[in-house]
């Protein structure tokens, strides 16, 4: 078991109705408020207008139609200045990943005076950022959980994860009433991004039998539940707990002690959201049961054989590589059977730009150090055996 450090400090206001809490909460940590949303969901929801009526008293300024794959230009950029402008002090964030990792680059940059990029591609450190108050609508990325945000910049299309402790959300309101409305398609995807997370942790060198339990109830859970909520998207325990256990996907908990696995689906799907900005929960449903097929092999056929036997119910007694491919098959038919489009051409991606991708993968995200360390070449691989 490996050493770790572990602390979240994101206080957590889980249920129906939590929202009236809203007040009390804010009210620590300022009257000068970033109200930040993306598209207009928060709107049809009823959201906005509750949000507004709760804080009458705050003063707020607005950053609104923060896009998917959240843009530095103009989306950080303008929430910084706004920031600045306004002496704003505290973000609430309503919406889903993309909304609040948008608010957490801000954060960051309203407290620091050179340019927010060198922040995000760690050429400096925080030493401060604004607090964070969010407001979830979307069961996926955790980001209510972790101190992580993903900002795409379009021009050098990078997609980079900024991970710095100042960026924990100080509250996070989940209240999995706001997630009824959220489409099959983005429940599809959201089920897919916190189903590989679980993975990117459960697929490393050094495991306890204790975060493998964890990890094998949080893949059954999301797996049943995201079917409810496509079958029923009011289904309020279903959309409750996917809620929760997608909360916990991001922070870390469910590998305190593993080793590291270098997450490596991830790196391989932010370039292909950087490059066409497709939905991220598709590109890693599409990407995970290419990179299973290519890195099985001697050295990790018996971690295949605990996922296929644990989570799938995968008869023990067949032959070890049996029990592997079959469990890869599970994988990729599961995505498949909750709607998620599994080609990369269904997802506007062709072979054009593979090789650009793949060099553009191999130079930043350091998988040559993964669990099943992939070269250029393995991940040229990947995407070509994902087309
Ligand atoms: O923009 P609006 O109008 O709000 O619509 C959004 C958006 O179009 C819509 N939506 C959100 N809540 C809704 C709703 N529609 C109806 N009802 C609701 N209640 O859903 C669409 C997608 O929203 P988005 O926030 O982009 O989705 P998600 O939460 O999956 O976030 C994806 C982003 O998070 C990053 C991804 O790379 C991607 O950029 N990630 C962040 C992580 C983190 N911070 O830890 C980890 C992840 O691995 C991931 O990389
Ligand atoms: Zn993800």
């Amino acid at each position: 078991m490996q050493n770790f450090d572990y602390m979240t400090p994101t206080r957590l206001i889980f249920g129906k109705g939590v929202i009236e809490k809203l007040p009390e909460v804010m009210g620590k940590y300022g009257k000068k408020v970033l109200l930040t949303y993306g598209g207009g969901s928060i709107k049809k929801l009823g959201l906005y207008d509750k949000v507004k009526e709760l804080l009458s008293d705050f003063d707020i300024v607005e950053l609104s139609g923060i896009q998917p794959n959240p843009k530095y230009d103009p989306s950080v950029l303008e929430g910084v200045r706004l920031c600045k402008e306004h002496n704003v002090d505290v973000i609430l964030a309503v919406g889903g990943g993309s909304v609040l990792d948008c608010s957490k680059a801000i954060a960051a940059g309203a407290k620091y005076d050179g340019d927010v990029w060198d922040l995000i591609s760690y050429k400096a450190f925080a030493k401060d950022a604004l607090p964070i108050v969010d407001i979830l609508t979307l069961a996926a990325t955790g980001s209510e959980y972790d101190c992580g945000g993903v900002i795409s910049r379009t021009e050098t299309n990078d997609k980079i994860g900024y991970v710095d402790p100042h960026l924990y959300p100080v509250v996070s309101f989940l209240d999995p009433t706001y997630t009824f409305t959220v489409s099959k398609k983005q429940t599809a995807a959201g089920c897919a991004d916190a189903m590989n997370h679980i993975m990117e942790q459960y697929f490393c060198e050094d495991a306890t039998l204790l975060n493998d339990g964890f990890c094998e109830a949080g893949l059954k859970s999301l797996m049943i539940n995201a079917r409810k909520c496509l079958d029923n998207p009011e289904d309020y325990n279903a959309r409750a707990e996917m809620m929760f256990t997608c909360t916990l996907g991001c922070n870390g908990i469910y590998a305190l002690g593993n080793s590291e696995s270098g997450w490596p689906c991830h790196g391989i799907e932010h370039a292909l959201s950087a490059y066409y900005d497709i939905t991220h929960g598709e590109g890693l449903a599409i990407i995970t049961p290419r990179w299973m097929k290519h890195i099985l092999s001697e050295k990790t056929v018996d971690r295949f054989v605990k996922y296929g036997v644990n989570v799938f119910g995968i008869d023990s007694s067949l032959e070890k590589f049996d029990i592997a491919e079959k469990a890869i098959q599970a994988t990729y038919d599961f995505f498949e059977s909750i709607g998620i489009p599994m080609h990369l051409k269904d997802v506007g991606i062709d072979e054009s730009r593979i090789g650009e991708m793949a060099h553009h993968i191999a130079v930043n995200e350091g998988l040559e150090n993964a669990y099943a360390p992939l070269t250029e070449q393995d991940i040229t691989d990947i995407l070509n055996a994902s087309l």
